[in-house]
């Protein structure tokens, strides 16, 4: 976070230190995780009725996990020891990890290891991204399926998008804003945010995210390459279509399955 000289400082994942990582859950607080519980339970008690466990990676606060786990017995990883910590206090009991998706090693495998809302393209380059899914493959029992939320794709991104997420309530205004850039092919959010309470006044800080545009082709051959066959499923939760990868030779899905 920076002071009022404005200089931006880059937090790896973008989270921890940060605005939006303080205060996520409000800031994302018009997000729909119960509907997205509800439609990937759907969509894996179709694609592996049997499965028992599932991992969320960049699992943030936990939300999506919340909305899973009466029926999953199931865990939870993310680079931020901020957002961890968060979902420490929502999901009491539930194995929670903070790490790092490209190089994370939980020791043992799951049914399900999911990876939603963009997070895959915090690998900001191809051979992250292969690492990524290489390791999320490990984690992956014999019949295991692999579920991977894209970010947008190259074609889909509108440069100079406005985003602004606020805060309102009566002891707590939070105004975070920042413009949607390309630069090739990584998205840059040089984010600006204010934040005021009773304590410590009005505070503006700066943070910077950057999530790489990876081609569906590029996608397509990270799952090949760490041994998985792969369709995906368009629009997917948020309009942003879902990979669903499971390895090859395993018990193949004869679901076919509506996505609302
Ligand atoms: C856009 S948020 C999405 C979080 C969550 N899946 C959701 O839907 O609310 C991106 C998340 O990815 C996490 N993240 C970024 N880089 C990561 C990495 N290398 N390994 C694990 N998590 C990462 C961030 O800390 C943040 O929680």
């Amino acid at each position: 976070m920076s002071t009022a000289s404005g200089a931006s400082e880059s937090v790896e994942g973008g989270y921890d230190r940060t605005v939006r990582g303080r205060y996520y859950d409000l800031l994302f607080a018009g997000k729909d995780y119960a509907a997205d519980g509800a439609t990937l339970r759907t969509l894996l008690n179709a694609e592996n009725p049997t499965a028992a466990t599932l991992l969320d990676i960049g699992c943030a606060t936990g939300r999506h996990l919340e909305h899973l786990r009466d029926e999953f017995d199931v865990s939870g990883l993310d680079l931020s020891a901020e957002l961890i910590a968060q979902a420490r206090g929502r999901l009491p009991g539930v194995p929670l990890h903070v790490a790092d998706m490209r190089d994370f090693n939980l020791g043992q495998t799951f049914d399900v290891v999911t990876c939603l809302m963009a997070v895959i393209g915090y690998a900001l380059t191809l051979s992250d991204l292969q690492r990524s899914i290489q390791n999320m493959t490990k984690h992956l029992s014999p019949d295991g399926v692999l579920i991977v939320e894209p970010w947008l794709l190259p074609d889909s991104f509108i440069d100079g998008r406005v985003v602004h997420n606020v805060v309102g309530q009566p002891e707590l205004a939070v105004s975070s804003m920042y413009v949607q850039r390309r630069v090739g092919d990584i998205c840059v959010f040089d984010i600006h945010s204010l934040v005021a309470t009773p304590d410590e006044g009005v505070v503006y800080s700066r943070a910077r995210q950057e999530i790489a545009l990876f081609t569906d082709d590029e996608y397509r051959a990270a799952f090949a390459l760490a041994g998985l066959v792969v369709r995906r499923v368009d629009p997917g939760l948020h309009g942003y279509g879902l990979y669903i990868a499971r390895r090859q030779g395993s018990r193949a899905s004869t679901a076919n399955v509506n996505l609302p």
